[in-house]
């Protein structure tokens, strides 16, 4: 029997951490920007597949705070990828009805790669089919400083309550304050950790680890995750039977 994927049980946001691109390059005789390279396909596909199938949220971890520390060339390279693909995929963003936003210490960006996203997050703003986020510079334990400063502040300067802190209080002051907790976290390459990577948001989520090195990502692996996804009994800490 062919497989299907249930419409009612489509994750409302998925988050991938694309890895394994260096190790798919050195497995070609490549450099590891050639896997970079080809990781933008399958960043493409996974947008392309997500937005057909309903999912209305999808986030990518495309640049952590700790990947400042790569090479020099690489960095440049990435950041070179991130402008020319937001050139690139415009159009089809607009075509498809899709929102760009992002995620991270987004001034800390190279002021071209800065202005690019700038320009598609604004032209993008009114897009409602799906939104498509980019964690870019991101770091899960520098977004919870930020929020534990803010809301200091706020309470410092008598504007809120100690009492009046509360889980939603701590989502607003959160990069993702406008995004539903992450459903469901795809790590690709046969790698099974969080890596600093919306730790507050996945409380709930479900943890599906995946061979396959990021370029070689299709949307038949997709598919596969989100079926998986949904064989799982999601109790949020209740009984099976009061579910
Ligand atoms: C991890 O693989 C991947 C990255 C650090 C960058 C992800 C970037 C892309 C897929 C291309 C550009 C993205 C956009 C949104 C335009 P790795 O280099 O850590 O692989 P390794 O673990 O095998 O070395």
């Amino acid at each position: 029997m062919e497989k299907k994927l249930n419409q009612d049980k489509i994750p409302a946001h998925i988050a991938i951490i694309m890895d394994g691109n260096g190790r798919w390059a050195k497995k070609q005789g490549l450099l590891r920007v050639a896997g970079h390279e080809k990781g933008t396909k399958s960043v493409r596909e996974a947008v392309e597949y997500c937005a057909e199938v309903g999912v209305k949220n999808l986030t990518l971890f495309a640049f952590s705070t700790e990947n400042w520390n790569r090479p020099k060339f690489e960095v440049k390279t990435l950041m070179k990828l991130l402008v020319s693909s937001l050139k690139k995929e415009l159009p089809t963003l607009q075509k498809n009805n899709i929102r760009l936003n992002s995620v991270g210490n987004l001034d800390t960006l190279p002021e071209k790669a800065r202005l690019e996203l700038e320009e598609v997050i604004d032209k993008t703003t009114t897009n409602t089919h799906m939104t498509l986020t980019l964690a870019l510079s991101y770091g899960s334990r520098e977004e919870i400083k930020c929020m534990v400063q803010s809301i200091s502040k706020k309470v410092k300067d008598g504007e809120i309550q100690p009492e009046e802190i509360t889980d939603q209080l701590i989502n607003q002051h959160l990069y993702t304050f406008d995004m539903p907790d992450v459903d469901l976290l795809i790590r690709t390459s046969g790698e099974q950790r969080i890596s600093n990577f919306l730790l507050w948001q996945i409380a709930y989520a479900e943890l599906y680890f995946c061979d396959v090195l990021w370029p070689d990502f299709r949307k038949k692996h997709l598919f596969d995750a989100i079926y998986n996804y949904q064989k799982r009994e999601r109790r949020f800490g209740k009984t099976s039977e009061q579910l």
